[in-house]
């Protein structure tokens, strides 16, 4: 069976599909900033926002339970005040908010941050919303607690890890914390693209009708995986976009971290307090600033 998949004068450009068959070198860029893309961020938020998936935003359920753990672990005094970098939707720090703490969200979607803002608004929650790549916060010693949740230390290439948490230190007053989670091969093993296609009308990289070419990427001995989704266009326009993971066993964050100045305090299987096992797909990592 044959169909043409041309119409009109368009031409496929194989040339281009052949070169990104190519394995590319650790933390390539695919598309820039696709989290602020229009149509895309507002697919992300819909997703955050969808109680019954773990997709971009861990369940309610599991977010209480987190918030509570974590509090309870850092033990920090009332009114403290706490920074979440990718704070997204504000799903942690509207429950932070709520139990009196001075909250600051970071987060470089557009659309999440509005969103965040005006949920604090309507539900009178005194939180500091700002639209702001946390690679280049200069915040200085304002804060006892930081957070980043759902993997987000990850995607960052080495140079962006090191930038990320020297402006941590920074952020932190003397002897604050960072409490983070990372993932583990195992996640990829279980989560990570497989090699596959699909057409759609609509979804969730494009408005229009699209042809998505799936391939997850294995780079074993550096413990990093990359996700990639080639999305071509009706009009035959190819966008690529790569989700970076490194990911990390309790050896190698600890070393990480520590090079970056923080001292280990405990390591988990996730940020709700369960023990850190063979199998974990998260590490649950809380740390203090040396001083
Ligand atoms: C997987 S989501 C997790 C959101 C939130 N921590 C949660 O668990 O609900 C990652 C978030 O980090 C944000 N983000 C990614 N890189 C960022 C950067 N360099 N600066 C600020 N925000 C960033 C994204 O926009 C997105 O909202």
């Amino acid at each position: 069976m044959t169909h043409n998949l041309i119409l009109n004068t368009q031409t496929l450009d194989i040339p281009a599909l052949l070169a990104l068959q190519e394995k590319p070198a650790p933390f390539t860029p695919g598309e820039a900033l696709f989290w602020n893309d229009p149509h895309i961020s507002a697919q992300m938020l819909a997703t955050h926002l969808d109680p019954t998936t773990d997709l971009a935003s861990r369940r309610p359920e599991t977010i209480d339970r987190s918030v509570d753990w974590i509090l309870s672990t850092l033990g920090l005094p009332a009114g403290a005040a706490i920074l979440d970098l990718g704070c997204g939707p504000g799903l942690y720090t509207s429950r932070l908010a709520r139990k009196g703490f001075t909250v600051t969200g970071v987060d470089y979607s557009r659309r999440s941050i509005d969103y965040a803002a005006g949920y604090a608004r309507d539900h009178s929650l005194a939180v500091a919303y700002r639209y702001q790549n946390y690679l280049e916060l200069t915040d200085e010693a304002q804060y006892d607690a930081a957070l980043l949740i759902f993997g987000d230390y990850c995607p960052l290439n080495p140079h962006q890890r090191a930038t990320l948490l020297a402006n941590v230190r920074r952020a932190l007053k003397p002897g604050g914390r960072f409490v983070l989670d990372v993932s583990t091969r195992e996640c990829r093993r279980k989560h990570g693209s497989r090699n596959g296609w699909y057409a759609l009308e609509s979804g969730f990289w494009k408005p229009g009708p699209h042809l998505a070419l799936e391939e997850g990427f294995d780079y074993p001995e550096q413990s990093i995986w990359l996700d990639q989704a080639i999305v071509i266009e009706a009009d035959g326009k190819i966008s690529v976009y790569r989700n970076w993971f490194q990911d990390y066993t309790p050896e190698s964050i600890t070393a990480e971290l520590e090079a970056g100045g923080f001292a280990i305090e405990s390591l988990w299987g996730d940020l709700i307090g369960q023990s850190y096992y063979e199998a974990s797909e998260w590490i649950g990592v809380v740390t203090r600033i040396n001083s």
